[in-house]
This record gives C-alpha cells, structure tokens and sequence, in this order.
C-alpha cells in the first residue's frame, strides 16, 4: 500500500521533470555515457547507433528507428528533424537494415503550424515510400491525438503505392476504443501502447488496473479485425494473454507482431523471438534524449535506484 503510493508520488514527480525547461542541468550532470542512458538509448548520431541496430538485426529481431526530439518551437527546428529522418532512411536502405522509422508531430512543428507539419512529414513519407519503408506516427499527450490522427488521415495516400504509414493508440485514453474501431474500419495499422504521458482523468484512466484492463480488451480486438497491430509493452501477463488468444484463434507470427523498447525487458524480447514470435525493437537515437529518459524512469521507478547508485559508485572512485 505504502510502496504503491511512493510509486505513484515518484512517477508523477519524475514526468513533472521529464519536461525541456530541466533539460541543460541534468544534461550536463548525467551524459550519455552513463550506462543507465547508453542502457536506452543507443547512440547520439546515426553513425553511432548503426551498431545496436546492425547486432538487433543479426540476432533476428525488427527494428523501427526514433530520431529523438519533441516540441520544438521554431520553423528551422522542425525542418532540420525532418532532414535527420530523410538522411536516415537513405542510410537505412543502404546499410540494408529496416527501412521503419518512428516520428513525433510535435518535432515536426505540430506547435509551430499546421502547414509545417505537414510539410514536413510529407517528405519524409515520400522518402520511406521510395524504399518501400513504414513509418509510424508515435502519440503524445491527449491534447495532441485529434491532430495526430488527421495528420495520418490526410497524408496516408502518399504511401498508398509503396510502403505505408501506421499511429499508435493509448490504452489509457477512455477515446481509444472509438478511434480503434475507426483505424480498423480504414485499414490502418495500428501499435497500441499503454500511454507514457501524465494525462487528467476526465480523459485517461487514473489507475493501472484499468489501464491494463483496457488494453486486454483492445489488444483482441486488434488481432480479430486489426491490420497487422504491433502490440508494443513489456508486461508479462499481456504478453501471455496475447500468445494464448493468438493460439487459440489461429493468428500466427505473420498477423502481428510484439514491440518493445531498447533495453528494456531484453529477457522477454529474446523468449519471444526464440518461441518464434515477430518481435520489433523501438531503437532511440540522437542528442535529445532527455524527455524520453525520464518517461522511461518514470515507467519503472526502480530504475532511479540503479541510476542512484551509479553515481555514487562514481563519486566515490572519482
Ligand atoms: P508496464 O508499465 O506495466 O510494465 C510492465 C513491466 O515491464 C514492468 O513491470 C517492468 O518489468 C517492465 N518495464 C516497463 N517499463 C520499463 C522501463 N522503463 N525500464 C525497465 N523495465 C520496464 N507511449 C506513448 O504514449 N506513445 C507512444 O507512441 C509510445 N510508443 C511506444 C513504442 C514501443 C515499442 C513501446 C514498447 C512503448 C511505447 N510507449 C509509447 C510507451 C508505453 O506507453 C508505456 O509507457 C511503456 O511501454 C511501459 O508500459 P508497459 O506496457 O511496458 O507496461
């Protein structure tokens, strides 16, 4: 009960500071050269993360490649974003790896303008559809879904010819089942998540349970009538639930496929993908690693500890 409620305390405290105003302490305090960041993120340029992504290939899993970055707030931001996704998709086909990227609206000028936005995503659609890649459109908070999905809606044809374009669904919004029958009803592909963000409860379940609840019951409508749904989370029991009912219906690896985040939970993605299941790496990269950082702490308080005393052991034979 008391360790339920620290958790809880911990959690919203570590997303309060996962905003961009903390970023250039703690940025200086904690490099990337850590292990507990190098532990989820896997270089600061491409160059540097093509190991990670070229060893994830060789050992037999996916991959789908995040740029990190998030509400920028100038023109020339979201642009040079845009720039880093097209060189890298290039660089994908030519290094042979997954052609499959994972973008965020608001580091394509989601706050900066409507027009830039989808300028910007425009390109690099066109870019992935030329390699006959997939791009997925991560989701932020709840005031940002509406946007998000019209973003998906309007430019989706671009891929029509080659390749395709998918969004994500949180399983903690009260919205989602509404908007998955809609992206069933359109062919669209879908990852359902959990819901990384600190959301009020008039739009977003406030308690675990019924979050976990509500992904269950999404995540099996997804393998009924979904178009390929990446099931992306790292809890084990969702996890057996979906293998079982995937079983049960005669869905095999070829319907869907599980999705988890770089260095988390490395036990269960190799499990999964030596029982032959379809398993996909979400392998972020890049400078801006901060925001993502802390939502990764926050998931799993336990993982301050680590960070904690990581640095002490350094103070002490510093
Ligand atoms: P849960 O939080 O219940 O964790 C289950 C177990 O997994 C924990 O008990 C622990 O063992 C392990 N675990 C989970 N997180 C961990 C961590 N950080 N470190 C160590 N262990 C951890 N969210 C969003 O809002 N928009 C998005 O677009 C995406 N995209 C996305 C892509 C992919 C591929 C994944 C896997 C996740 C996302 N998410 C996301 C994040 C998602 O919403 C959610 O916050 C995390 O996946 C944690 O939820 P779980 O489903 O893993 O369950």
């Amino acid at each position: 009960m008391i360790g339920g409620v620290v958790e809880r305390v911990m959690r919203a405290v570590l997303l309060g500071l996962s905003h961009r105003r903390f970023i250039g302490r703690f940025a200086k305090w904690m490099p990337l050269s850590r292990p507990i960041v190098a532990r989820f993120v896997a270089g600061e340029t491409l160059e540097s993360a093509l190991p990670a992504l070229e060893r994830l290939r060789a050992a037999g899993f996916r991959t789908t490649l995040d740029i990190l970055g998030e509400s920028v707030s100038s023109e020339a931001a979201a642009r040079a974003a845009a720039n880093g996704y097209v060189s890298a998709i290039t660089a994908l086909e030519a290094h042979r790896l997954d052609v499959n990227v994972s973008i965020k609206l608001s580091q394509m000028g989601l706050g900066v303008s409507p027009a830039l936005v989808r300028e910007n995503v425009a390109r690099i659609l066109t870019a992935a559809s030329a390699a006959a890649g997939f791009v997925r459109i991560d989701m932020e908070n709840h005031t940002t879904t509406d946007a998000t999905l019209a973003v998906w809606r309007e430019l989706r044809p671009l891929m029509a010819g080659s390749g395709d374009v998918g969004v994500v669904l949180q399983a903690a919004l009260r919205r989602t089942p509404a908007d998955v029958e809609e992206l069933i009803a359109a062919g669209g592909r879908v990852r359902l998540c959990k819901g990384a963000y600190r959301e009020p409860a008039s739009v977003a379940f406030p308690g675990k349970a019924d979050v976990d609840e509500a992904y269950s019951t999404i995540m099996k409508r997804l393998l009924d009538a979904g178009t390929y749904p990446a099931l992306a989370t790292h809890d084990d029991r969702i996890v057996d639930e979906a293998i079982a009912y995937a079983r049960e219906h005669g869905i095999g690896p070829d319907r869907f496929e599980f999705q988890m985040l770089f260095g988390v939970r490395r036990d269960l993605q190799e499990r999964l993908l030596r029982d032959g299941w379809t398993v996909r790496i979400y392998v972020p990269m890049g400078s801006q690693w901060y925001p993502y950082f802390m939502r990764r702490l926050a998931e799993r308080p336990a993982n301050v500890v680590f960070l904690a005393t990581s640095v002490l052991r350094e103070r002490r034979s510093g």
